[in-house]
């Protein structure tokens, strides 16, 4: 991967050396370059434009919502994409345009779906026949109208590489297409003059480095749309294809550059509209981590180390599974340096530990690094996608600071959090 480094050997994060942003703000410590999510977000609007496409590019802010980073989505013209009562707020707290946010999950509350509904929100992209039947309520009562994507399972999942073709989708989310399920639900939600049924939507996997899975699936919900069509005369203005557009969190990874994902998707729907003769809808995605992944590099500082002869070296930083729990959880790779030692050749492979209670805390296996000293601050890359929306207190650990740099200014967006805010939640118990 590559990364800025200046004359001295620095790591140099929006032209400013990372441990000056270690030394003035405390590890461990998240660090944002904003021009990268900006050129990520331009990547797909400008290809929808460029090609004349009604588009949607709305931000999955579930990996990584705070009032700073939404604040730059809305610069950038994205739409959002909120799952919870607590993503909702945090974009109305940001002033997110209303209309441009669209709510997604698998059991939304009664709360949730009235905060929606209430507050005008562009899109609810419905999931269950329960939530219709609550929704339906809510909207009745508050005399409101709504716009609603079916979200919709395929039958294809997509990893990286791999895409699985199940004939009868085993998943939490949305409606099965093959049962009737979807069919039905279609039905419920068409007759209801609250609800303006404006499409389909799908969500095929995570970190898909192929197009072939999004094509297929865009396929599969088109010919959906056409049998619709046939059948009761509706035609849908929306497609949403969700996201899952990889990143590079390693030199294996090869991910496709936005635009690529953008294109395929694009002749995709076009093509299949002009074969169908269906008017063009909109295309919807959905990208989280292909906005924000890259972007991000978490800077810790080295405490311990302990040799274990002849196996491995222990490096222990000041952070680990509470700030980046991917690893723990996925046994997700990274790459990491030594934000003073660029310049420097590896001395050997370390491996880097967190600093919980806790063996399976560990961040990097074997990574060959320059000679590793107290006190060195140590870069993880790609960690700008579900590192602090993840974070945690295990072993009461703060949740660390982060800070956008862009064009050699920095700022600090989310505070490093105190124990009294840790402890005031906690009250005494009186026997
Ligand atoms: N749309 C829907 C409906 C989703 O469920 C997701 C992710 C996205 C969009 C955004 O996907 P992205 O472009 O960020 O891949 N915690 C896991 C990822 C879980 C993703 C869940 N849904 C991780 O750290 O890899």
């Amino acid at each position: 991967m590559n990364h800025e480094v200046n004359e001295k050997g620095q790591l140099m994060i929006g032209q400013v050396p990372a441990s000056e942003l270690a030394e003035q703000y405390g590890t461990p410590l998240y660090v944002y370059d904003v021009e990268k999510i900006r050129n990520k977000a331009r990547a797909f609007v400008r290809t929808f434009e460029e090609n004349g496409v009604k588009a949607q590019v709305a931000y999955a802010s579930k990996a990584f919502s705070s009032v700073a980073i939404l604040q730059v989505a809305h610069q950038e013209g994205l739409s959002l994409d909120v799952v919870s009562e607590g993503e909702l707020h945090t974009a109305l707290e940001a002033g997110f345009p209303v209309e441009k946010i669209h709510m997604h999950g698998n059991n939304k509350s009664i709360r949730e779906l009235e905060m929606a509904v209430k507050n005008n929100i562009g899109c609810i992209v419905v999931d269950n026949f329960y939530e219709i039947d609550l929704l339906q309520a809510i909207l009745r009562e508050q005399n409101k109208t709504i716009d609603v994507l079916l979200r919709v399972t395929p039958g294809i999942e997509a990893h990286t590489h791999d895409y699985i073709l199940t004939g009868q989708e085993d998943s939490k989310f949305g409606f099965d297409l093959t049962s009737g399920q979807a069919e039905d639900a279609f039905m419920k939600v068409q007759d209801d003059e609250n609800i303006r049924m404006a499409g389909l939507h799908c969500h095929i996997g995570s970190q898909i480095f192929e197009t072939s899975g999004f094509e297929m699936a865009t396929r599969k919900l088109f010919t959906t749309l056409k049998e619709w069509r046939e059948r009761y005369g509706y035609e849908a203005s929306v497609l949403n294809l969700g996201g899952g557009f990889g990143i590079q969190y390693t030199q294996e990874d090869a991910p496709l550059e936005l635009d690529q994902y953008a294109r395929a998707l694009i002749k995709e729907v076009k093509d299949l509209s002009s074969q169908y003769d269906y008017p063009m809808p909109e295309i919807w995605v959905e990208p989280g981590r292909a906005i924000v992944g890259e972007a991000g590099t978490t800077i810790y500082t080295v405490g311990s180390i302990k040799e274990v002869p002849e196996v491995r070296t222990y490096v222990s930083v000041d952070g680990g599974m509470t700030d980046n729990i991917r690893p723990a959880l996925y046994q997700a790779k990274y790459e990491a340096a030594l934000t003073e030692k660029m310049d420097e050749p590896a001395e050997k492979e370390y491996s880097i530990a967190g600093k919980c209670c806790e063996s399976g805390d560990m961040l990097i296996w074997d990574v060959a690094l320059p000679k590793i000293e107290h006190g060195d601050k140590l870069a993880v890359f790609s960690t700008g996608a579900y590192g602090y929306a993840m974070a945690n207190n295990y072993n009461r650990f703060q949740k660390a600071a982060v800070v956008f740099v862009e064009n050699g200014k920095h700022q600090l967006v989310v505070r490093r959090e105190s124990y009294q805010e840790m402890t005031r939640l906690d009250l005494s118990y009186e026997k």
